[in-house]
């Protein structure tokens, strides 16, 4: 299953307002399994080799810079139209209750057959819900957020949402809960994906050992709140 020396194609897709955390952490972590980054740290190359070569994609419904929560803006290197084939696709959490930009959910419903998975960081999985995408599938998303869409009426309740977990993978349908379980989300990617040596070296690097899907220390949040009906 280590895909050493394949070519993979990873979009990340750039909704206004995104959280900087929620991208950064499984861009960065998935991303230290790359031949380049294994290059830029010298390892031997038969070593390097072993990694997968990822190129990445930043997308929007235009090339304008996308702002995240705290500032910081992003540069799309592709748009929903222009946007070259791609294996997977991560969605970090926007505003969960602003309606898709115009193309998007146009564009997450051409892709989504396509893709070897669609990975989902905090309240992502909430906007991609949004398009129907989600029906059906076993979903983590924000519990805080969860919630909150429950209250107001806003939840889409064809989803099978999960709430005691950190991440859970239905068919291709990997999915996290609040912000830093997206890093965990990330090393699982890893770990199911890529070789075990790297996984190792990535873990060590970072300092960082990832967390289990269960237990689930922020399960309680949802205690006694019927979210699935
Ligand atoms: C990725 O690797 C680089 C170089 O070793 C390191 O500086 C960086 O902290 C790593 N990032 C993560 C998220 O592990």
């Amino acid at each position: 299953m280590a895909m050493s020396g394949q070519n993979l194609s990873f979009g990340v897709l750039l909704l206004p307002g995104f959280q900087w955390l929620d991208a950064a952490e499984p861009v960065d972590y998935i991303n230290n399994h790359s031949q380049a980054m294994l290059q830029a740290n010298n390892l031997p190359k038969e070593d390097v080799e072993k990694g997968p070569i990822i190129t990445w994609h930043y997308i929007s419904f235009d090339l304008k810079p996308v702002r995240a929560t705290s500032g910081p803006t992003l540069n799309p290197s592709t748009t929903y139209t222009d946007c070259p084939p791609l294996n997977y696709l991560l969605v970090p959490g926007g505003d969960p209750n602003a309606p898709l930009p115009p193309g998007c959910a146009e564009f997450l419903k051409e892709r989504f057959e396509g893709l070897k998975g669609l990975l989902t960081v905090c309240t992502g999985s909430l906007s991609v819900a949004q398009t129907g995408l989600l029906d059906g599938y076993k979903v983590c998303t924000n519990k805080v957020a969860l919630k909150a869409a429950h209250s107001s009426g806003q939840l889409n309740k064809n989803v099978h949402w999960v709430g005691d977990r950190r991440w859970i993978l239905d068919r291709k349908v990997w999915s996290s809960a609040g912000v830093t379980a997206g890093i965990d989300l990330g090393a699982e990617f890893a770990r199911v994906n890529f070789d075990p040596m790297l996984v190792e070296l990535t873990k060590m690097i970072a300092e960082y050992k990832p967390k289990p899907d269960q237990p689930d220390e922020f399960a309680y949040i949802l205690d006694g709140i019927d979210y699935n009906n």
